[in-house]
């Protein structure tokens, strides 16, 4: 299969303990076993100063306001260094959370404001290659959408929780309504895949919601991540 010049830009999403990862590292490894170039990144993080950013908003107490503007300063470095420039050389970006994460951690989550965040998007988003107004976004986003109580067991016995990942199951039940609000309002661009399954048919899920578009050939095997 020849590599299309077009890029292709998918993230990923859910609360934690969904189990994104080991599906991100799968179609990694799908997408350059049908030459494409794969450009694997996450959020907040992706650039040295990002990563910067990433460790204060995990680690340091702070109002939604600051966290909501930290998590956007760290999206501005990471898209204008590393996703604009890679999508323009035609490749794969599979980015671990992108804005939509904001919206359900810092707008559901955390109750902040949301034309708040909906003006820093415009601000952050808003990029030369798109045309006037226009707002960078996925195109397409993958929600790992699983149970809150489920979530919460399935961390239990994880490392050391980070700021978010210690906070009650009621937050991430708000945080699951911020991803469902999200994905009702731009349900083109969202494929919701129930996470409370076993990882083959998680996977399966996945793969398909790339081969339905086109942008996956089919698999050879079934084999997951
Ligand atoms: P996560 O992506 O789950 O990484 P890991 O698997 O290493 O724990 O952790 C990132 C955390 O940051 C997660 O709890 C969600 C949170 N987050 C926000 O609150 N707002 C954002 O905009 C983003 C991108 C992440």
């Amino acid at each position: 299969m020849t590599a299309p010049s077009t890029g292709l830009f998918i993230s990923f999403e859910g609360i934690d303990g969904a189990g994104k990862s080991t599906h991100i590292a799968g179609l990694a490894n799908a997408f350059k076993a049908q030459g494409r170039t794969v450009t694997l990144t996450r959020e907040p993080g992706g650039t040295p100063l990002a990563e910067k950013l990433r460790a204060l908003v995990l680690g340091d107490a702070m109002d939604p306001l600051t966290e909501s503007l930290l998590v956007f300063a760290a999206r501005r470095d990471h898209l204008v260094t590393v996703i604009e420039p890679a999508l323009a050389r035609g490749e794969v970006v599979l980015c671990d959370r992108f804005t939509d994460a904001t919206f359900a951690y810092q707008g559901g989550g955390r109750g902040f404001d949301l034309d708040t965040l909906s003006t820093l998007e415009r601000w952050v988003q808003g990029v030369p290659a798109l045309a006037d107004g226009a707002v960078r976004q996925p195109d397409l986003t993958i929600w790992f959408d699983l149970p809150a109580a489920t979530a919460a067991a399935r961390l239990a016995d994880a490392r050391a929780p980070d700021r978010f990942e210690a906070q009650p199951v009621a937050f991430f039940e708000h945080v699951i309504a911020g991803y469902a609000a999200r994905a009702a309002a731009q349900p083109q661009r969202f494929a919701r895949i129930n996470a409370d399954q076993p990882r083959e048919q998680v996977w399966r899920g996945v793969v398909q919601a790339l081969t339905q578009r086109g942008w996956l050939a089919a698999l050879a095997q079934g084999g997951a991540a």
